[in-house]
């Protein structure tokens, strides 16, 4: 299969008159597979209403069939046609926050794709704040189930390229809107308990919802190894570049020891560094992720730093440690996984 690449310059006000849209919303349409960018990292969409439209976003991805995937919407009145009811709490957040990146798991209605929800009776929803999903959502009017357009176990892809690296041959196209904003993907809040529960960090912070709703818990299997957590995406490696990679939690001069200790062993070592410290550490590649003073310039580059890893012949990997403060949560949750909870600790 060819992949076609569609470019949409998003700069421009009026992404409507992009012709490249009309195409893939008309494929979309006939229950073809495309990617398409979002605020948060690019979406692989397929319509949620077409079980083998659905069965194809499996496929491309080498997903496993038991980890349900987000619809997507274009405009907040679908909602209703996707759940039996909106809670209070869950109306005043869409009120809020949509279109951004905050999907919220409500109890389904029937007619979604079995395949969209793995079987469970809840449904994850979000309206994409992006001007060119939004522009293509409208224009397909049609729910849209949409993972990350990464394959399965890959960090999920902040520019078309990666995509392009990930499922070329295997989907029909890419809607191509340069590189996404927030870099993570959304936060997922169960609201069919009380409190509401985060079941994964992302854009939007726990203090940015309890601003709104009051209290919000947070899934413990987030924060600790053993137990099992409630989404069932939050339990498969995620995001692990080919070389083992370890957190290293301390001072810039123990992060500096750690690697001259690996190097002098006959180690290849890459580092994961803030732009402050990149000049500290004598790495053999030494990828810069953001400043450390800025935690979305950190979200905003995390995946594209832990791709370019795989480009080089490294042994080990070591990356600074963040606050898990505010986006620092999410930004904490996708780097414990990708080193899968290895962390060197100072103390
Ligand atoms: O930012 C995002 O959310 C991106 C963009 C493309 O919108 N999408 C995304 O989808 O990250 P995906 O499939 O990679 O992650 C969806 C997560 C998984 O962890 C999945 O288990 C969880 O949401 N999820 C989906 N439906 C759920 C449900 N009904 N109950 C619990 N968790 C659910
Ligand atoms: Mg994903």
């Amino acid at each position: 299969m060819k992949t076609n690449m569609w470019i949409v310059d998003n700069s421009e006000n009026n992404v409507n008159s992009y012709p490249q849209l009309e195409e893939a919303a008309s494929l979309l349409k006939k229950g073809e597979v495309v990617a398409f960018p979002t605020e948060t990292v690019y979406g692989l969409g397929a319509d949620a209403t077409n079980d083998k439209a659905v069965k194809k976003i499996f496929e491309a991805k080498g997903r496993p069939s038991d980890n349900p995937l987000i619809v997507h919407i274009g405009n907040a009145n679908q909602l209703d046609g996707l759940v039996e009811e909106v809670p209070l709490k869950a109306k005043r957040l869409t009120e809020a926050y949509w279109p951004g990146p905050l999907t919220l798991i409500l109890k389904s209605k029937t007619g979604i794709s079995q395949g969209v929800t793995a079987g469970l009776s809840t449904v994850g929803v979000r309206m994409p704040s992006h001007p060119v999903a939004l522009a293509l959502l409208q224009k397909v009017d049609l729910p849209i189930a949409a993972p990350s357009a990464n394959l399965s176990g890959r960090p999920s892809p902040t520019t078309a390229q990666h995509v392009y690296e990930d499922l070329q041959g295997r989907i029909v196209g890419i809607v191509d809107g340069g590189q996404t904003g927030v870099g993570l993907e959304s936060t997922v809040l169960d609201c069919t308990c009380e409190p509401p529960l985060i079941l994964r960090p992302g854009g939007i912070t726990k203090r940015q919802l309890e601003e709104v709703i009051g209290e919000v818990e947070v899934d413990q299997a987030l924060l600790k190894e053993e137990e099992k957590p409630k989404s069932p995406g939050m339990k498969y490696t995620h995001y692990a570049p080919n070389a083992p990679l370890f957190i290293v939690s301390g001072t810039r001069e123990f992060m500096r020891e750690t690697i001259m200790k690996a190097q002098e062993g006959g180690k290849k070592v890459g580092v994961l560094s803030t732009e402050e410290n990149y000049s500290f550490y004598p790495g053999d590649k030494v990828i810069v992720c953001g400043h450390r003073e800025d935690q979305a310039s950190i979200a905003a580059s995390l995946y594209d730093s832990l791709r370019a890893f795989n480009q080089e012949d490294l042994d080990i990997i070591y990356s600074e440690s963040f606050e898990r403060e505010g986006l620092g949560e999410a930004i904490m949750n996708r780097l414990v996984k990708a080193a899968g909870h290895k962390i060197i600790s100072e103390e």
